[in-house]
């Protein structure tokens, strides 16, 4: 070992002792010429001490030290200068002198910082993913994640589950979304899929006989990625057999409990209350309603069909359905109510009609098409107040009311601060429906899969109305994210075939499909059921991050590449050949304007952040902007790029202001840098100089945002064309791209 102790280990009971510690210099500082460093690892931060007295080289040798240096130190404890002590740091009551220096390793000039009071944008933290991971937050995240998994294992052990690994090269067979698939080599023109979940193993593994299988397992679904979804993602994967619902819902809810006391030291409640999926759409417009807080759907589809309102009574008439929330107490403003016409927009509704409740009653511009006596109905069925707002949408599309106020109940939630932290709110939600209509397809298709079973009440239904059957599914839900979900499944071959027919695949298509399991289901297939978890987001739920890639170490980013390793990425020529693949495309040559440009809006309007997008003549200079713009020439973000001793950066100034490189240097601590040539500019953001956006974080870049411009209130940008411009509010394109501000005027 090259170490005696770690440095989080020491304290008083140590003074006196020689020890030697190995770690990262996380801090220095000079102290009246002695030099105090702070020397991190994993486990805490020890104070290590030169002192000029004590050995005059070891002190010139600790002066070369930089951040993120890697050195093996030998010394001795003793207790910090009485005022200098750090409550803060568990080993902040002592201090080692030292008395030999060993540096194991330089570090260049880490593009970001080791705490968790700078948090870069996350373009940057993924392409530097080993630095972020040093960061105390990310540490904490892993290694939470490290004793969940812990729990679970040593809780089904207990259990007498058996893990076991299923295959990576496994078939593709529809689960829902698009396959990640391998060319095999040895059989040409053949692939396999790798598994969206071991559904189907874990099904043969109980025709096998072990009873009670469970893995913790790297999935992977080629889908569109959200905050809680990733390409790769890790199931906490569970079957039993000879079991039915109410076994699956009491093993779940005691390994919760588990994780939950051993985590949080929280107690959490259960049996967990459970709601229909017709309840819980009903009541909160989705199947994985958040239930900490109120502001529940209400539907008014009886007393807006005759209520004199027009629009609505056509929605009803015409088979939609109107529903509405009741805000209480608001006290929103039109402005704001604009804002949430604009919300339910984007989930597909055509408006979102408004009444507020006064001392006289409803008022608002639409009231004075409904007649008296609806208007009273309103007020009786919302239970509306002096004060509430009640916010209505309509359309002949369920799906679209339910998502349109789901969503905006959720925004109203946080915006008014109703949705408790602190609370953790799990449910089962069941009675799913077995299956829906797809109309692309145009037949009906499985909600989960096709081995779920139905109700047996509801079987009878199967041919005549399979949108009416009910299914053995449930999923857990916590603060309105679907943790986990499963069935129980189908195991008699004739039920089996009859839910195959509903979902119209033919005997031979269901062989070819699933031929496998079919199979083996005729040896002796017992009952069996199980469920899945999400790994990744019950870690981010557990760590109060609201996205899974905080608890994930190498995560994807929402463009689904690593921007670490960059993949994916082009393979051999001689790779390509042996596996017989061409491809049908011609590679473009690397011309991203319009994808940049992109980018940008798309990173805008995921934040929903406001911005005007203007086209116009071809600009090339900052005045000639302004004047295209309409907007003064301190309000330009110019972006200019960098490179220092080894990376290139950002600088963004108002268009009025030149960048003073010494202050830049200071700002990097960047021994070396200049302006990149325009062949450096192109190739780093595939963009002409003159035309660079702002969004250094689109690059992969640090950016380094004059103070100057912070005083201005709205700025504008070339993005990524010198036709197309940018105008948005500072305050956002701070949030957005988290710049470091610094002072780099001349
Ligand atoms: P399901 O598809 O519902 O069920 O997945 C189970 C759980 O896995 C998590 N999850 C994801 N997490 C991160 N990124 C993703 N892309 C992603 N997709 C799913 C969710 C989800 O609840 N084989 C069935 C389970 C069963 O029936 O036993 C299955 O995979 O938390």
């Amino acid at each position: 070992m090259l170490r005696t102790h770690t440095n989080g280990e020491l304290n008083k009971k140590d003074v006196e002792k020689e020890v030697k510690l190995c770690g990262w210099v996380h801090s220095s500082r000079d102290h009246g010429g002695i030099i105090f460093i702070d020397l991190r690892d994993r486990y805490g931060k020890t104070q290590i001490v030169f002192d000029p007295k004590h050995d005059k080289k070891l002190h010139k040798k600790a002066e070369t030290l930089r951040r993120e240096d890697v050195v093996c130190v030998s010394g001795k404890v003793r207790m910090r200068r009485k005022g200098m002590e750090n409550p803060k740091l568990k080993t902040g009551e002592i201090e080692v002198l030292i008395d030999s220096l060993d540096v194991l390793n330089k570090s260049d000039v880490p593009p970001i910082e080791i705490n968790d009071r700078h948090i870069p944008n996350e373009d940057l933290r993924l392409k530097y993913r080993y630095i972020d991971l040093r960061r105390p937050d990310m540490q904490k995240n892993i290694i939470t994640r490290h004793k969940i998994a812990q729990i679970v294992r040593n809780y089904f052990n207990d259990l007498d589950f058996v893990e076991i690994e299923t295959p990576i090269l496994a078939k593709s067979t529809p689960e829902g979304a698009r396959d990640y698939l391998v060319p095999s080599r040895v059989h040409l023109g053949n692939f396999f899929a790798l598994p969206q979940s071991p559904q189907l193993y874990k099904q043969i593994l109980m025709v096998a006989g072990f009873d009670r299988y469970y893995q913790i397992v790297k999935c992977l679904r080629d889908e569109d990625l959200r905050a809680d979804r990733q390409p790769e993602f890790t199931q906490i994967d569970v079957e039993m057999a000879f079991i039915d619902e109410e076994d699956i819902y009491r093993i779940v809810e005691e390994m919760l409990k588990k994780i939950w006391k051993k985590i949080l030291k929280i107690d959490i409640k259960t049996p967990f209350p459970r709601i229909t999926y017709k309840e819980a759409l009903s009541r909160f417009g989705t199947d994985r309603p958040d239930t900490r807080f109120g502001l529940e759907l209400i539907e008014l589809n009886d007393i807006v069909k005759d209520s004199g309102f027009k629009i609505l009574e056509d929605v009803v008439k015409k088979g939609g359905t109107v529903k509405c929330i009741n805000v209480k107490n608001s006290e929103f403003s039109r402005k704001e109510i604009d804002e949430f016409i604009d919300y339910v927009q984007r989930f597909g509704a055509k408006g979102l009609s408004w009444m507020k409740m006064t001392k006289k009653g409803l008022e608002s511009s639409i009231v004075k098409f409904f007649n008296e006596k609806s208007l009273k109905k309103i007020i009786s069925k919302t239970n509306a107040r002096e004060g509430d707002l009640i916010l209505i949408v309509g359309d002949h599309l369920h799906y679209v009311v339910n998502q349109a106020l789901s969503n905006l109940r959720l925004m109203i939630g946080k915006k008014m601060k109703l949705i408790d932290k602190d609370k953790f709110n799990f449910i089962w939600v069941v009675d799913f429906p077995l299956l829906e209509f797809d109309e692309d397809e145009a037949r009906h298709v499985a909600v989960h899969h096709p081995f779920t079973s139905p109700k047996k009440k509801d079987i009878k239904l199967l041919e005549k109305h399979p949108e009416k059957v009910r299914a053995v599914a449930y999923d857990v839900v916590l603060n309105g994210t679907e943790l986990g979900g499963g069935s129980i499944r189908i195991h008699n071959p004739e039920l089996q075939e009859k839910v195959f027919s509903a979902i119209g695949l033919t005997k031979e298509e269901a062989h070819e499909k699933f031929g496998f399991l079919l199979e083996a289901f005729k040896y002796g297939a017992p009952p069996h059921g199980g469920i899945a978890f999400g790994m990744d987001r019950l870690s981010a739920l557990i760590t109060g991050n609201s996205s899974i890639r905080e608890v994930i170490a190498f995560p994807k980013t929402k463009n689904a590449e690593s921007l670490m390793v960059k993949s994916p990425s082009e393979v051999s020529k001689k790779q390509l050949k042996e596996l017989h693949i061409k491809f049908d495309f011609v590679k473009k040559r690397k011309k991203i304007d319009k994808s940049v440009f992109d980018k940008i809006k798309d990173l805008l309007d995921k934040n929903s952040i406001e911005y005007e997008h203007l086209t116009h003549d071809a600009v090339y200079t900052s005045e000639e902007a302004a004047k295209k713009r309409n907007t003064k020439l301190r309000q330009g973000a110019k972006a200019l790029i960098f490179k220092n001793d080894k990376d290139y950066i950002m600088t963004v100034n108002s268009a009025d202001k030149e960048v003073d490189i010494e202050k830049l240097k200071k700002a990097t601590c960047a021994k070396e840098i200049r302006l990149a040539t325009p062949e450096e500019v192109k190739e780093v953001t595939g963009l002409n100089v003159g035309a660079i956006p702002p969004f250094g974080n689109v690059f992969g870049m640090m950016v380094y945002t004059g103070n100057s411009l912070s005083k201005v209130q709205v700025i504008a940008f070339n993005a990524g064309t010198h036709t197309d411009s940018i105008k948005m509010k500072f305050a956002d394109y701070k949030k957005i791209v988290k710049p470091n501000i610094v002072d780099l005027a001349k």
